[in-house]
């Protein structure tokens, strides 16, 4: 039995700091009393974090992990879960250990742990910042109930790179929406206070630009300039601090030619020293002893010393800080202070959860058992799903479909039947309870339609077996709607492609059902931006359903039927070709901006320079009609407040919810800056034939980057807003900022 109990309780007694009505959080000094008292072994373990052995997404180093808690070896346990579990992991902590400090214990609760929401690429095209707020606060209340203390949530990686497996688990391109969405989903996650029962301390992932992977093949090198950084990727991360995410995992890649994990730059430059951030940094899977293979330490104890010299403060995984730590210590190469600083952070965290007060708080099986999946979760995963899907295509208001006009449907396609919905990292996510588009489509069938399905092919296949079937069904349809797009396991970790078309033989089923004449609904499912500017040509709708988690079918049977009219946009460019890639709205204009008439400017000979869907885009089933866009004043100072106000009409015969989109342009700057740079959005629902004035506050913050000088500052002179329903269809007007 570790004397933990016996030392908080003194500890307690003494320290009259922590009892003076700061309701607790100062827990300095305690943390002090228990520094003072630990020896380099208990500080090195406190340090070290192993995977349970569930879940493993990398080399398993070493699987002793029971017997590294019992020796006071190990601080933090991650891929373990549910309470009974996690209870007795804890139990060997708290007893066997001579201190018996509490574990921590970490998980991939990405998009929901029980209960899944859609990919956190596909729940951000809502631009419903409340929505992605509930969602992780939903993941919280299930995964704290079953055990769990903090996520490895949200990634907040901006990228550009649909090749990129990841892109999936991000928001998006764009910095300004990212950062939006890197607060919401911190708050959903962290709540008000961590001390609750039903919170988890989040984590910002990964620090920093590992979005940016050289041909879009993940763990590859970033190459990119710091302004490129610290204007472009940086910014979300900082958001998720303001926001006040309490811990960060290190990235894979190098940036400029150090790998992030050992960088003093990214972790005591910018993180602790500019932003002051007290919370702790935890690796990447095995990312201290990958900065071998980098080439940046000659062995594991060299890596070591890279890491903790750059403030990193707990190594997933890699066993170098289990193994090298006190050596480095002994050999003087290392301070004993530097690891009183980490475990410090570590320990923070861990007395702000609760768990010096009880270590078993997390780990109640009746609260579990009453909270997992609970009704209203299901709920609200079906709602979130709808409002992620978006409306691509819309030819003759193929959708909605209701029973006036349709008897007979035909459903096919590789994700017309399967449960695989839930998209990559569901966590502990049960495909059983997924909905299938089936029986999504069966559970909501309006009474007088009737439904056949067959698959009629595979995901990456050029077997044709299939097919006969289903245009025998296709052509006893008045619709075909064909599930088509990438396997779930097409997206995420280790999961880049060279080609972002629809792969295997789809699309020869998709021309050979078109052929048939009947109408044909596309509903893609896909975890990045996909090249599908054929399906754009042929189809007569499509939706892009992302990866929607357990209440995909029923979600996607909402927006077929009518009863829900879809609102989402693309938070990402989608390109017409790879060879566009990368492509993204705000991208900086060339000196020679792109003239037909021109041979020698910037464009490509065998395609158009714009994208197939442009960020921001996404269609309803009804139509919207901007008008009056209007400032309250030519002219600002920095003191002032700009005022922009524009007028959205519904003229469509349904109510609707629009997304409504302000950019800015600095039109001259010392350094180029982009075309357009998203800086407000505001999602409202308009009743039909309604009109309403939709009004954004700029101020000069809003025009802040990093001047030729690298100073964060605004220019003065002359800006262009634009406002409208997406990127590219926009009204403008321009002001100028004294
Ligand atoms: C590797 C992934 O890059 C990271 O995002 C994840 O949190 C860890 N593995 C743990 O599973």
């Amino acid at each position: 039995m570790g004397i933990f109990l016996i030392l908080i309780v003194a500890i307690a007694c003494n320290d009259s700091k922590t009892n003076t009505g700061d309701n607790g959080k100062n827990y300095e000094s305690k943390i002090d009393s228990i520094i003072n008292i630990m020896t380099l072994e208990e500080k090195a373990g406190q340090m070290v974090q192993y995977t349970s052995g569930w879940d493993v997404t990398g080399p398993v180093i070493d699987d002793n992990y029971e017997e590294y808690i019992a020796s006071g070896r190990v601080g933090s346990i991650f891929n373990a879960h549910t309470s009974a579990y996690n209870r007795n992991l804890q139990k060997i902590a708290v007893e066997e250990t001579r201190l018996g400090i509490p574990l921590i214990f970490g998980y991939d609760v990405i998009h929901g742990y029980k209960t899944i929401f859609p990919i956190s690429l596909g729940e951000s095209a809502s631009w419903d910042l409340d929505a992605m707020e509930r969602s992780a606060r939903i993941a919280a209340e299930e995964a704290s109930a079953a055990g769990l203390h903090w996520t490895f949530a949200p990634m907040i990686d901006i990228s550009f790179e649909p090749r990129w497996g990841r892109v999936s688990e991000g928001a998006g391109e764009d910095t300004y929406f990212v950062s939006q969405v890197a607060k919401a989903r911190v708050k959903g996650f962290q709540g008000e206070d961590l001390m609750a029962l039903n919170t988890l301390a989040a984590c910002a992932k990964h620090f920093a630009a590992y979005g940016a992977p050289q041909a879009g093949r993940d763990y590859h090198t970033v190459d990119m300039s710091e302004r490129v950084l610290r204007d472009v990727y940086l910014p979300p991360f900082k958001a998720a601090i303001d926001a006040g995410v309490r811990t960060f995992m290190t990235s894979f890649n190098e940036y400029d030619g150090v790998p992030a994990t050992g960088s003093e730059f990214l972790f005591q430059q910018i993180l602790r020293e500019e932003w002051g951030f007290d919370g702790f940094v935890v690796t990447d899977y095995t990312a201290i002893n990958e900065m071998i293979e980098h080439g940046v330490a000659k062995d594991l104890e060299g890596a070591s010393e890279l890491a903790i010299n750059a403030g990193i403060d707990m190594d997933m995984q890699g066993g170098a800080y289990l193994n090298h730590l006190i050596e480095l210590v002994d050999s003087g190469k290392v301070k004993e202070s530097q690891l009183d600083e980490a475990v410090r952070r570590i320990l923070r965290i861990k007395f702000e959860l609760g768990l010096f007060d009880d270590p078993y708080r997390y780990s109640n099986e009746e609260r579990e058992k009453e909270t997992i999946m609970k009704d209203e979760f299901i709920e609200a995963a079906r709602d979130i799903a709808r409002k992620s899907i978006v409306l691509l295509k819309n030819d003759n208001n193929t959708l909605p479909i209701s029973e006036s006009k349709i008897k007979n449907i035909a459903l096919v396609g590789p994700l017309s039947s399967t449960k695989e919905v839930l998209g990559s990292w569901h966590a502990s996510g049960d495909y059983e309870k997924a909905v299938s588009l089936k029986e999504g489509l069966e559970n909501n069938l309006p009474a007088n339609i009737k439904l056949a399905q067959t698959e009629g092919t595979g995901f990456d296949t050029d077997d044709e077996s299939g097919f006969a079937a289903a245009k025998r069904i296709a052509a006893q349809s008045d619709v075909i709607i064909m599930a088509l797009g990438e396997s779930e396991h097409m997206g995420g970790e280790a999961a880049s492609r060279t080609s972002i078309e629809i792969p295997g033989n789809q699309m020869k089923l998709f021309n050979e059902l078109k052929a048939t004449g009947k109408p044909i609904v596309a509903v893609l499912m896909n975890s990045r931006p996909l090249a599908i500017s054929e399906l754009d040509n042929k189809a007569d709708a499509i939706l892009e359903t992302w990866f929607l988690g357990t209440e995909a079918g029923n979600a996607i049977a909402d927006v077929i039927f009518g009863e829900y009219n879809p609102s989402a946009k693309l938070p990402v460019t989608f390109p017409r070709s790879l060879g566009q890639v990368p492509i993204h709205y705000n991208m900086k204009n060339t000196g020679r901006p792109i003239d037909h008439d021109e041979k020698y400017t910037s464009k490509y000979i065998d395609s158009p320079n714009d994208p197939l869907y442009p960020f921001g885009y996404g269609l309803s089933y009804t139509s919207f009609d901007y008008s009056d866009l209007s400032l309250n004043s030519k002219k600002i100072t920095k003191d002032d407040e700009l005022k922009v106000s524009v007028k959205v009409e519904n003229t469509g015969e349904v109510d609707g919810e629009e997304v409504v989109q302000l950019y800015i342009q600095d039109l001259v700057g010392s350094v180029t800056r982009p075309v357009k740079e998203l800086k407000g959005f505001k999602k409202l629902m308009i009743k039909a034939g309604q009109t309403e004035t939709v009004d954004f506050t700029i101020t000069e913050k809003d025009l802040r980057f990093y001047t030729k000088n690298m100073d964060f500052a605004s220019e003065p002179g002359e800006f262009k807003v634009y406002v409208g329903g997406n990127s590219e269809d926009v009204m403008e007007v321009l002001f100028t900022l004294e």
